[in-house]
């Protein structure tokens, strides 16, 4: 989104003037629904090619502030731009300060110190779901492989940002050839140690992909995180379908893969399609939770990623070896009424549509595919286990980043070259 907010201001301080009265931004339209929802569209006259929405609740905004509710369009349906989110939950009376910017044959307008009052509230969820199936319909999705040797930018935005909640890994993530490299058509992703990161102020300035607390960060009593990382995110946003990911997972201690969809507005709505610790075995009372084990499926409860039971747990997978051993090809499927996973053509886990309708899967949800590698986290790494033998580095506390630095010597010499994660292609069917 802030890559949006640079290329705005470029755009709009490069229009000679003269330009810019061909297009003037219409009138948007507002609905709001009950119990929650909020859908702002544009029409799509010819020449828009994209409607970045920026709001506030009850808040004023500033000029270029991306706000709380904030997303850029790039595609129409139907004669129209629409943003919707349908978490957004607002009453009657309430007010959204908002700015918008559209792009219009390659010049930036905006429209700033917008009002909008909420009136009326539609309670046919109905029209809410159609919205969003409609949002889903079209949607480009297809084959991505990194047979050309470089990352499309119209296929996948680079990260940068310094992640904060949900996860609270222990890295951030940089859009740095030493980290990001794509050789032989292949992805590498391949983190590294900045311990020097944890003691100074962070700000990742101009390239960040996100904007306040997740560009800069001090250096207070909590550490700040002493990893570099990389992250890719689709561009297009799909629904219901079916993903398929070649890849090699990495090997090494408190290091994981992101390989999940995401859910365009409740980024702790996810589908993990490949999750396996980095660490040989992680074990408590006998039980190894480590790389051997794959897991996938649903992910609503960050706290608690593998101790939910019953039919809403994850669904996993377990290998004599490191699943990061080898390259696998990492399958989901996933509809209305069933989600299943597979390794290798095997189908290891299934979701009836009970358990999606409970667990909220079973509607239309705009996701983005996420594929990463992250380290560390309060909530990956649960405490009181040990990692061959030896005791988890950090526990569930304020000092985690401090306790994880100050014992680098329990977890460094288990990084290798390994310690990546490659991929080779990505297919996104819609189903
Ligand atoms: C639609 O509204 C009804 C009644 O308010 C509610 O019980 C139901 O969960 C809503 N459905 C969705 C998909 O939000
Ligand atoms: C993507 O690849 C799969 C497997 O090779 C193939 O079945 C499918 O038709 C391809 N889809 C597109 C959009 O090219
Ligand atoms: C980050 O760096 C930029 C450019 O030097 C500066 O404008 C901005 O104020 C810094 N942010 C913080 C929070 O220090
Ligand atoms: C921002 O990105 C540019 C181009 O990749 C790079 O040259 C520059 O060093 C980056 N700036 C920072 C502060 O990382
Ligand atoms: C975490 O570890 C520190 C240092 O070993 C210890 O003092 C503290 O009590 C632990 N906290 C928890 C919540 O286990
Ligand atoms: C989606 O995946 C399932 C399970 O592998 C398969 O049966 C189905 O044909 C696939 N559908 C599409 C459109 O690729």
């Amino acid at each position: 989104m802030n890559n949006l907010l640079i290329s705005c201001i470029i755009i709009v301080f490069w229009i000679p003037s003269g330009c810019r009265a061909k297009y003037r931004i219409p009138n948007l339209e507002f609905e709001v629904f009950k119990p929650s929802g909020l859908k702002v569209s544009l029409p799509a006259e010819t020449g828009v090619e994209l409607f970045a929405f920026h709001a506030k609740v009850n808040q004023p905004i500033l000029q270029i502030e991306p706000g709380d509710i904030s997303q850029d369009v790039k595609k129409s349906v139907n004669g129209k731009f629409t943003y919707f989110n349908p978490d957004v939950m607002l009453q009657k009376g309430d007010v959204l300060n908002y700015w918008v910017f559209v792009q219009h044959n390659r010049f930036g307008y905006r429209k700033d110190e917008q009002i909008w009052i909420v009136n009326e509230i539609s309670s046919n969820n109905e029209t809410q779901d159609s919205v969003l199936k409609d949002l889903c319909i079209g949607n480009t999705i297809g084959n991505y492989t990194f047979k050309e040797n470089f990352i499309d930018a119209k296929t996948w935005l680079i990260e940068e940002y310094i992640p904060g909640d949900p996860d609270w890994q222990f890295n951030i993530y940089k859009n740095s050839p030493d980290i990001i490299e794509v050789k032989n058509g292949v992805l590498h992703i391949k983190p590294k140690l900045q311990l020097e990161n944890a003691r100074i102020d962070l700000n990742l300035t101009k390239n960040c992909t996100r904007h306040g607390k997740e560009c800069s960060r001090s250096y207070l009593s909590i550490w700040n995180p002493p990893i570099v990382s990389g992250q890719l995110r689709s561009v297009q946003s799909f629904c219901f379908a079916n993903v398929t990911i070649k890849a090699k997972l990495p090997i090494g201690d408190y290091v994981y893969p992101e390989i999940y969809l995401e859910d365009v507005s409740n980024p702790r709505r996810r589908i993990l399609i490949a999750f396996s610790r980095g660490n040989m075995n992680y074990e408590r009372n006998g039980v190894d939770e480590g790389g051997k084990r794959l897991l996938g499926g649903p992910y609503i409860n960050m706290k608690k990623p593998d101790k939910i039971s019953g039919n809403s747990a994850l669904r996993s997978y377990s290998s004599r070896e490191h699943i990061g051993t080898y390259w696998h090809v990492f399958h989901m499927s996933w509809t209305p009424v069933e989600l299943k996973l597979y390794i290798d053509d095997l189908l290891y886990g299934e979701y009836d549509s009970e358990t999606l309708q409970r667990e909220g899967f079973n509607k239309n949800l705009l996701m983005k595919l996420v594929i990463g590698i992250a380290a560390g986290g309060p909530y990956e790494f649960p405490d009181q286990y040990t990692s061959s033998g030896i005791k988890k580095p950090y526990n569930l506390s304020r000092d985690a980043i401090k306790q994880f630095v100050n014992n680098q010597d329990l977890w460094k010499n288990t990084w290798s070259a390994d310690t990546q994660l490659q991929v080779e292609y990505v297919y996104i069917n819609a189903v």
